[in-house]
């Protein structure tokens, strides 16, 4: 506590830090952990760091939400037991347990092997934790003959009334291999678990291991969300408990860009509830590094495929609204700067290619000029490509696109047509380039229409955070 104390200054001084993505107080974060709604509160653990803002000593952060957008720190939840030889705490998941309130789940690493371990609350507020003590929960002997490498990262479900678990990891290191094991809870406690065997094996060549499996209900199917050391993956299909079978019917890109390591949660409403970690690669002097991809809403379309958008309610933070009717696009750029400006941005915008090869938003642009190619550009094209940054996924081919785009400083997001693509990117630019242009390439294209507003940031209170 007293180390992630000290790199709060220095943190809150960067001019780049995002303002209305969650992040910790300030150091290192990577996956989002044991994400659940309790009593009306999100609440979301983290990788965590607290010596450094790169990757090392992992911790379980904690911070508490009632609207998904302003938040409370609380006290590191969980940290390495080093008199037990545990040296991180790493991911895992979160699942209510037989008095109603959540129990934590995690791969413990420091041994010769990784373990799953358990958690307990020790009040109603889920503020201060105590590791279940005859942790682990469940070691490799219980797969029998199986040989699992890279066991990690716990998530858990209930279904008909019995309490599961899947874990990540592959069955041959070579790769072509990936797989997601599943155990089935053999007490009310959750202390004993039953492995029930290979749910799904992914027989691709150019991916070796599964990280951070979640495989949940989701309109009346089954989804599984991987993390394969690349971008996240998604399958959706049918979930046979009694054969152990995960039968995948459509398949998908989560996010090309720099989101990775899913969790799920599901609200009062029974909205589903995506958390990710988005990299930032932030430099580590800053006293920061990462923050969370905006919670996004999942729904299957029409198509059977997924759609994920931002929770609405994100523009509570919306400040005055600025719309701009139809305009041509052609050899300049359309700038909206000064009357849309800024580095926090959410940005609804229609666009038709007509005649071009490109059309798109240029932000992050020196202000006030015509500025070619400065900024960072979220582009659409005629090979049906979307683009953000560095980030390019394959959205279709079509005459026109719908983009909503949220920038953050130096994080961008953007989703297309709805939800039916999400890209998250982390960007540099210089604190004053805070132009906004439009613009087309290679012909004449259509802005339709443009609605934009300025973000304002989200509340981090840190009241909560000394224990
Ligand atoms: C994914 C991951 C997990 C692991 C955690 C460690 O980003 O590698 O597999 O549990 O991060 O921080």
């Amino acid at each position: 506590m007293k180390a992630l104390q000290a790199a709060i200054d220095r943190a809150g001084q960067d001019p780049e830090r995002p303002v209305y993505h969650f992040r910790p107080p300030a150091q290192w974060m990577n996956d989002p952990n044991g994400t659940i709604y309790y009593r009306g509160w999100h609440h979301l653990f983290y990788q965590l760091n607290p010596f450094g803002a790169e990757w090392n000593h992992m911790h379980w952060g904690h911070a508490r939400s009632r609207d998904l957008v302003n938040w409370e720190h609380l006290p590191i939840a969980l940290g390495p037991s080093k008199e037990k030889g545990e040296e991180h705490v790493f991911s895992g998941g979160a699942v209510p347990g037989p008095d109603g309130r959540p129990r934590l789940f995690y791969t413990s690493i420091g041994r010769r092997d990784p373990e799953q371990w358990m958690a307990i609350p020790e009040d109603e507020e889920l503020v201060r934790w105590r590791k279940y003590e005859h942790n682990p929960v469940l070691t490799l002997a219980a797969h029998g003959g199986v040989r699992v490498a890279e066991w990690r990262d716990p998530f858990l479900f209930a279904a008909g009334g019995t309490t599961y678990m899947v874990c990540g990891g592959n069955l041959r290191e070579r790769g072509g291999a990936a797989a997601v094991q599943l155990y089935e809870a053999a007490d009310a406690e959750l202390t004993r678990w039953r492995y029930r065997g290979v749910v799904f094996e992914y027989r691709n060549q150019d991916v070796y291991n599964f990280e951070c499996p979640n495989l949940f209900p989701l309109d009346g199917k089954w989804v599984l969300l991987v993390s394969p050391h690349r971008p996240c993956e998604y399958f959706i299909g049918s979930l046979d408990l009694e054969r152990a079978r995960f039968e995948p019917a459509a398949q998908g890109t989560l996010d090309a860009g720099d989101a990775y390591a899913s969790n799920i949660s599901r609200d009062a409403n029974g909205r589903v509830i995506l958390w990710l970690w988005g990299r930032t690669r932030t430099d580590p002097g800053k006293g920061w590094n990462g923050v969370m991809v905006l919670p996004r809403i999942l729904r299957i379309g029409e198509d059977g495929y997924l759609r994920q958008m931002p929770a609405p309610e994100f523009t509570q933070l919306r400040g005055p609204e600025v719309h701009f009717s139809a305009a041509t696009l052609g050899a300049a750029p359309l700038v909206l700067s000064p009357k849309l400006a800024g580095d926090t941005l959410d940005i609804e915008a229609r666009f038709d290619l007509g005649s071009a090869r490109r059309v798109g938003l240029r932000l992050r642009c020196p202000s006030g000029k015509g500025s070619g190619a400065a900024g960072v550009a979220v582009t659409y094209d005629t090979g049906g490509y979307l683009s953000a940054g560095a980030a390019r996924v394959f959205l279709g081919r079509g005459a026109q696109v719908t983009l909503r785009v949220l920038l953050d400083k130096r994080v961008l997001e953007v989703y297309a047509n709805d939800g039916e693509r999400a890209l998250f990117t982390a960007l540099e630019a210089r604190p004053d380039n805070r132009g906004v242009e439009a613009f087309a390439e290679g012909g004449q294209a259509r802005l339709i229409d443009l609605t934009g507003w300025p973000m304002r940031p989200a509340r981090f209170s840190l009241e909560r955070f000394r224990p």
